[in-house]
């Protein structure tokens, strides 16, 4: 593989025009930005480009919209944030809103990199996606790698190829079908593997327990009894499980946009409201009676894997490990936060929902790498490489 080009390799840039794309997908409510680490995160690549006397225009999505101008998606939150933070910063609208973007249509690139004289892609949590300003761009521009793509590929590639040991991995969220190619990475890699959130109990069936009213994928069951048969040393699955009762309802996260980048779209479908019932919450052991959901893992469990984490030298953390948004199924998502913070091991924590979790517990400056990719990571822990990565080896020589 050649070498992913780097912000040294650009040609002179002083007075020059430069096309950054950046992944300035935060998490929005109500028009308001709750959380701006993806923009914090692209600083040092602009103040670089700035400095060498670059003109710089940056471009982003933001959330789906399908390639329609939807009001709700405009860039302009991210727009005022970006001129505070980096004034003279040009940020274009939302890519989404053209079909070109998706659809990686040429003509739609060609638009992008008119007037432009260098292009740079620190767009990570985007370039997963052969999307048109991800793939297209270096095709005829001189580009590189800004300094928050560079740096989460050495820091996740790293972790690939060569972990500290032992290397604890430590994945939550509900669907094994989503994250299967990287529950099979992780044990191609891993000492061992930790499984939390809805998907434990896919894995909990495939090994003959009733799991009651929990999440369940019937469709997988196959696959995790196979895993469990290949690799059941290394697959360490809940003890206990917490679970709320017949009749017993969750107070609702925000629904609306990309659930792993935490949209809640303004305006919506109502996306904020939260909902809180009562229902009797217990803690069971792994037999989960019918009427019964399992929502968390079990304090036993808890602390199983607080002590594994302690023990790790390496440790990757994606997914929560219940429904931590409701107070009462929070703690086993805290347990391991609290663990990763505190644990001397090296810990990368993929972006999404884990970190929303660690920024609501206050802990997001305790890791030593927090991505700034929830799809990206995972797909870069997969397959080694990103279209967006590849598209940047065969760039246009400067
Ligand atoms: C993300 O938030 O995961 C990235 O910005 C990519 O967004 P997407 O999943 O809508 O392509
Ligand atoms: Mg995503």
């Amino acid at each position: 593989m050649s070498r992913i080009p780097t912000l040294e390799d650009l040609p002179p840039l002083d007075g020059r025009r430069v096309l950054l794309r950046a992944d300035f997908n935060v998490p929005l409510a109500d028009g308001e930005i709750t959380d701006d680490l993806r923009i914090r995160a692209a600083l040092p690549t602009i103040q670089w480009l700035l400095a060498q006397g670059a003109t710089v225009v940056a471009c982003t999505h933001l959330g789906r919209p399908k390639g329609k101008v939807d009001d709700r998606y405009s860039v302009q939150p991210v727009r005022q944030r970006l001129a505070e933070l980096a004034p003279g910063v040009d940020l274009l609208d939302n890519l989404r809103f053209d079909p070109g973007e998706e659809a990686n249509d040429p003509a739609f690139v060609a638009q992008l990199v008119d007037g432009f004289d260098a292009y740079v892609n620190d767009a990570f949590g985007a370039s997963h996606r052969a999307h048109a300003s991800i793939v297209g761009p270096p095709q005829t521009l001189p580009s590189a790698a800004g300094r928050l793509l560079a740096h989460e590929v050495e820091v996740l590639g790293g972790m690939r190829t060569n972990p500290k040991r032992p290397f604890v991995a430590v994945l939550g969220g509900s669907k094994v079908s989503d994250k299967l190619a990287v529950i099979e990475a992780l044990l191609g890699v891993a000492d061992e593997l930790l499984i939390g959130g809805g998907m434990c109990f896919t894995f909990l069936a495939a090994q003959g327990h009733p799991v009651g009213d929990s999440l369940l994928e019937a469709d997988m069951v196959d696959v995790c009894r196979r895993l469990l048969a290949e690799h059941g040393d290394r697959i360490v699955l809940p003890s206990d499980i917490t679970a709320l009762g017949p009749g017993g309802a969750l107070m609702k996260p925000g629904a609306g946009g990309d659930g792993a980048a935490g949209h809640v779209v303004s305006g919506g479908d109502g996306a904020s409201g939260h909902v809180v019932s009562g229902g009797d919450v217990r803690q069971l052991g792994l037999n989960i009676p019918d009427g019964w959901k399992g929502v968390d893992i079990g304090p036993g469990s808890a602390a199983d894997f607080g002590d594994r984490i302690a023990e790790a030298r390496t440790v990757f953390w994606n997914g929560p490990m219940g429904v931590f948004e409701d107070p009462r199924f929070a703690a086993g998502t805290r347990a391991v936060a609290d663990a990763v913070a505190d644990t001397s091991a090296f810990t990368v924590v993929g972006g999404g929902d884990s970190a929303a979790a660690l920024a609501a517990f206050g802990l997001d400056d305790r890791v030593d790498h927090l991505s700034t990719g929830g799809g990206a990571s995972l797909e870069l822990l997969e397959q080694g490489d990103l279209p967006g990565l590849e598209a940047l080896r065969h760039a246009r020589e400067g």
